[in-house]
């Protein structure tokens, strides 16, 4: 089904690949991005598909609204995938600003422009790190929620807005728990970022932790059609989906560190810092039921660790040729 799509964050690794596969399927999408960590490059066919737009604007600011609004001069849009965030968990953990603007803010101004421009669908990425640390598998109505980062706590403070707008002014939502996601146009990650430690330094690799953090990872192809699956066969007007592979997939950080090394520098030994989580509000493993989504009729075209590999190669090929 087309539709006239508000994409935020349309510059960054997965909006950037949505926009062009909804471009793809006949939409037309009007992205917007303030460039914090997307970049141009990202937007590079989408720019050129007579069906984009792009605003540059930054969306954890009021005015944004004003911007959006005079933008689109009253053309209809039909739903908003809100994907812009802040991606990067660490730097959440030393500044809470930072996941209170660009995680919580730009939730709060996309649900205004929901509100005033009558867009009555919402698609939002969620993440895993909604749910805490669980030692059991994570499935959607698994509880109590306590997020142990920053950026946990704001998806999670978005949820509920979400939700809340649901019962004011939006007619159906959509929320997308991601494990992580990995493939090529990465801008941020363990492969994306132990790839750039070794070509700032090839005498030895530092890998966060001990190597046993295991987690489900899925390839960002998989991600966005399982997305677009989910949206287009609505059964409820609150749908949300944990999104993975299958129940249990998971890999390790050692392989994957093992695996970078392989492909750009067979040479190069792995120091691990040690511990078993990679930094304050690491969760070091978790493991998730999909039957919710499976059950729907969604499959994966890849595991968790065949998703690994190919993001490996796709991600080495951007960086190191
Ligand atoms: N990649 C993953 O593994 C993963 C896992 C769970 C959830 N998610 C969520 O998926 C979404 C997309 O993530 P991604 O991996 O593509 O990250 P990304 O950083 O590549 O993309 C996010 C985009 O949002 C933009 N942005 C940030 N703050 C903004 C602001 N104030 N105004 C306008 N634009 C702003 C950034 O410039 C960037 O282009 C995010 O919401 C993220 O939290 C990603």
């Amino acid at each position: 089904m087309t539709s006239r799509v508000l994409l935020t964050g349309a510059a960054g690794f997965i909006g950037s690949q949505l926009a062009d596969r909804l471009l793809e399927l006949g939409s037309s999408v009007v992205g917007v991005d303030n460039f914090a960590r997307g970049t141009r490059e990202n937007l590079g066919p989408a720019c050129a598909h007579p069906a984009f737009e792009l605003l540059e604007i930054d969306l954890a600011k009021p005015e944004s609204v004003d911007v959006v609004r005079a933008a689109l001069a009253g053309r209809r849009v039909d739903v908003i995938w809100h994907m812009a965030a802040n991606s990067d968990i660490p730097a959440g953990v030393a500044d809470s600003d930072v996941d209170l603007k660009d995680t919580f803010l730009t939730t709060h101004y996309s649900l205004k422009i929901a509100k005033e421009l009558g867009i009555k669908r919402f698609v939002f990425a969620s993440s895993s790190a909604v749910y805490g640390d669980h030692k059991s598998a994570l499935h959607e109505d698994s509880a109590p929620l306590f997020p142990i980062s920053n950026y946990g706590a704001m998806k999670l403070a978005s949820e509920g807005a979400i939700s809340a707008a649901l019962e004011a002014f939006l007619d159906r939502v959509h929320i997308f728990r991601f494990p992580n996601v990995v493939g090529g146009r990465a801008t941020h990650g363990v492969i994306y970022d132990l790839i750039h430690k070794l070509l700032r330094d090839r005498s030895s690799l530092e890998v966060l932790g001990d190597g046993s953090q295991e987690k489900p990872y899925l390839h960002v192809s998989d991600l966005i059609d399982a997305m677009i699956f989910a949206e287009a066969d609505a059964q409820d007007r609150l749908n949300y989906f944990n999104v993975a592979a299958s129940d249990g997939d998971a890999t390790t950080v050692r392989y994957i560190a093992e695996r970078v090394i392989a492909r750009v520098s067979p040479e190069t030994p792995i120091r691990y810092t040690g511990g078993s989580r990679g930094w304050t509000g690491d969760v070091p493993k978790f493991s998730y039921s999909t039957s919710k989504l499976r059950d729907r009729g969604w499959k994966p075209k890849l595991g968790s660790t065949s998703a690994v590999d190919r993001a490996v190669d796709e991600i080495a090929r951007e960086l190191v040729g």
